[in-house]
């Protein structure tokens, strides 16, 4: 498995690559029946399909080389950052993007190539910046506030850098996983660029280019050229006053993925090409030597490699109005219904194939009215102890994942050529009490933690 599958065909769908049925409506992955996955690791249980990650890391990789050689994928780590993803996206030879110093701590712990890390950030703490600047992490400078802890920090080593710039896009996405537009926390605004340029000319920084993300989960590939022009043209502005062209330049991520059938997100090579073809037309009318480019792709490369398989458990039935169908997970696992109103779509383990199909809700078990995983989905007709399976859940479910009720994370496991591998570990009770000390005026008379 150390060569990545790039599949020539269409990526654009809705299961994992290794997702098959059999004649009895069950559900497998990279041929495991689910049902053994979940007597082995327990409900929830979170899979993702590493042949569905290797190929659309494949077609990012391949597709640039093809159209753009002077390029590089870096991995936007915050859709899932664990020990083995970052050992698989550094075995496929390409680069992390990280956000704090878990995920950052997390790369280093599997020897993530330094030069090919990437760390973010629009509040870095001094801690950060002196950790990316010892190591040699490069650094995506967020604001003045970096600007200034770095002049603190880079006295001897010298920080490898790009700059964050707002271009002032507006995209159709949700509203909270838009970051482009002027209104944004995120990055300088198009009025600092220059001055963010002096002052960074003035410390022991070498300036690699310029980085924009415009948001998440988007469809049209307009918004990312315009992105493209916004940039060219302030390279042409920084080269006419400072006599500086950059050598890197950093388009983000946000490329869309399919969460119901409904949805068409373009192919990975198409907004690849897109993007490149964007670049190359641009350096020509403004006369520049192209950059590298960079993409930072989070959701596109993880979210359809992952499912996750919960236990119908209650069933309440209000005639007229509405079925719940309750799971054993919920907001905790996948808070993405509760904060964006995402929409999911699923089958019941054994019953795909099942003509009798009804129309329900799906809630999960958290107290909270909101905390529903699925609103009105048409699923085969479903009872106590069935499997249901959630599909596109790999990409912002378990790193968004919480505690919440004091509930223990669910297990995140590998699958791939008929062999499991568990990647995170399912929290035990004792795991919820790691962090707790009873002071001891509180601990009189209590015999026992648990
Ligand atoms: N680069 C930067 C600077 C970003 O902020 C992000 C995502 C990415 C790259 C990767 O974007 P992607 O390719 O995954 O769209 N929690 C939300 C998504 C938040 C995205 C945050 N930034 C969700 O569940 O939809």
């Amino acid at each position: 498995m150390l060569e990545s599958i790039y599949i020539m065909s269409s990526l654009n769908q809705l299961k994992p690559l290794s997702y098959s049925t059999n004649k009895d409506g069950e559900i497998l992955l990279a041929d495991i029946k689910i049902k053994d996955l979940v007597k082995k690791y327990g409900s929830p249980l979170y899979l993702m399909c590493e042949k569905t990650i290797r190929a659309r890391i494949g077609a990012y990789r391949d597709s640039l080389k093809n159209n753009y050689p002077e390029s590089l994928v870096l991995y936007a780590s915050k859709a899932l950052n664990c020990q083995a993803i970052c050992a698989l996206v550094k075995q496929e030879k390409i680069g992390l993007d990280v956000v704090s110093l878990g995920e950052l701590y997390t790369a280093l712990s599997v020897g993530f190539p330094i030069e090919n890390l990437y760390f973010h950030g629009n509040n870095k703490s001094h801690e950060e910046l002196k950790l990316c600047v010892d190591k040699g992490v490069n650094i995506v400078v967020d604001n003045f506030h970096d600007i200034n802890l770095l002049s603190k920090i880079c006295n001897e080593q010298k920080a490898s850098v790009l700059l964050r710039v707002t271009p002032g896009i507006e995209c159709h996405t949700h509203e909270y996983i838009k970051t482009g537009k002027q209104d944004s926390k995120f990055g300088f605004n198009l009025d600092e660029l220059f001055t963010a340029i002096e002052e960074l000319q003035k410390i022991n920084v070498n300036i690699k280019g310029l980085h924009g993300h415009i948001g998440s989960q988007i469809f049209e590939t307009l918004p990312h050229q315009d992105t493209c022009r916004v940039f060219m043209d302030l390279y042409k502005k920084i080269k006419d006053k400072f006599s500086l062209e950059f050598p890197d330049l950093n388009l983000g991520g946000g490329l869309g993925i399919k969460y119901m059938e409904s949805d068409d997100p373009p192919e990975i090579e198409t907004w690849i090409k897109i993007l490149t073809d964007s670049v190359k037309a641009l350096a020509k009318e403004f006369d520049l030597k192209l950059p590298r480019i960079l993409v930072e792709p989070g959701r596109s490369i993880v979210g359809p490699a992952g499912i996750t398989v919960y236990e119908v458990g209650n069933i309440k039935n209000i005639e007229g109005i509405r079925k719940y169908v309750c799971v054993d997970g919920g907001m905790a696992d996948n808070p993405r219904h509760i904060m964006y109103q995402a929409q999911y779509q699923a089958e019941i383990d054994g019953k795909v194939n099942l003509q009798d199909r009804e129309t329900v809700t799906i809630a999960g078990k958290y107290c909270e009215s909101g905390d529903i995983l699925i609103r009105d989905i048409n699923l085969a007709k479903t009872s106590p102890g069935d499997l249901l399976v959630v599909f596109s859940t790999g990409a912002y479910n378990y790193s968004m994942s919480s505690n919440y009720n004091r509930s223990a994370k669910p297990a995140l496991v590998l699958v791939a050529d008929g062999q499991d591998y568990l990647a995170i570990k399912r929290e035990s009770l004792e795991d919820l009490l790691r962090n707790d000390l009873l002071p001891e005026h509180l601990n009189r008379g209590v015999l026992s933690k648990t």
